[in-house]
């Protein structure tokens, strides 16, 4: 039986870190519920994905902008997530930098995933980012949104070693599969309210 907090993602794509929360909601390594699916792009499988197992799913049409949300816009989806009873909203392959309507509506509230070991590479081509510059060791990043790009205080994060023969695929691949483990891990620990913001620092509380 899932458990009664109620978290909602936000998703532009293929969403395979959003099925990874919803095992972990199904296996009990989180002790909480997706109860809403929100993504700015009509035909993502994110959304294809929540219906499949009748999670609401929603097209909020993101306005005008490229990389962000239209103010009104914004302030709608905070609405839409607020009217469902949210306590956590978790950006999982969500491609545009949120500001003060959705920030002020879940203040230490949303969480977002990052394939690189920030504060190297954000934004986007993380991967091709990551080979050019030559780094032996890569991986992914769990971290409270700010309003900055991939920016916000780190939760935790996960390595992967580059191998020699490593593509932007290849290596995108295996950090996935790290993904796949840190955010699950990273949403029970904020359940558990072991999350404390000081500064930059996020101190885990002892179980
Ligand atoms: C993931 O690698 C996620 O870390 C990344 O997009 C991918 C989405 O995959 N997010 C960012 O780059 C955010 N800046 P998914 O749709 O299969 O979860």
């Amino acid at each position: 039986m899932p458990g009664e907090f109620r978290i909602g993602v936000l998703a532009s794509g293929r969403g395979s870190n959003l099925q990874s929360i919803l095992d972990a909601c199904d296996d009990g390594r989180i002790d909480g519920r997706v109860v809403v699916v929100v993504s700015d792009v009509a035909e993502a499988y994110a959304l294809e994905r929540a219906r499949r197992r009748g999670i609401e799913a929603v097209y909020h049409d993101p306005g005008r902008f490229r990389t962000k949300l239209e103010p009104e816009r914004e302030a709608a989806l905070a609405e839409l997530l607020l009217d469902r009873e949210v306590q956590l909203v978790c950006m999982a392959g969500f491609m545009r930098v949120i500001h003060e309507p959705l920030l002020n509506a879940f203040p230490g509230r949303i969480m977002n995933i990052h394939p690189s070991l920030l504060p190297a590479f954000p934004g986007l081509h993380v991967q091709q980012q990551a080979l050019d510059y030559g780094v032996k060791i890569a991986g992914c990043t769990v971290h409270f949104a700010n309003g900055g790009v991939d920016a916000g205080p780190i939760i935790c994060q996960g390595a992967v070693e580059v191998a020699e023969d490593d593509t932007a695929e290849t290596l995108a691949a295996r950090i996935l599969e790290v993904e796949h483990q840190l955010y699950p891990r990273a949403i029970q620990l904020f359940i558990d309210g072991r999350l404390r913001v000081e500064g930059r620092r996020v101190r885990v509380q002892p179980e």
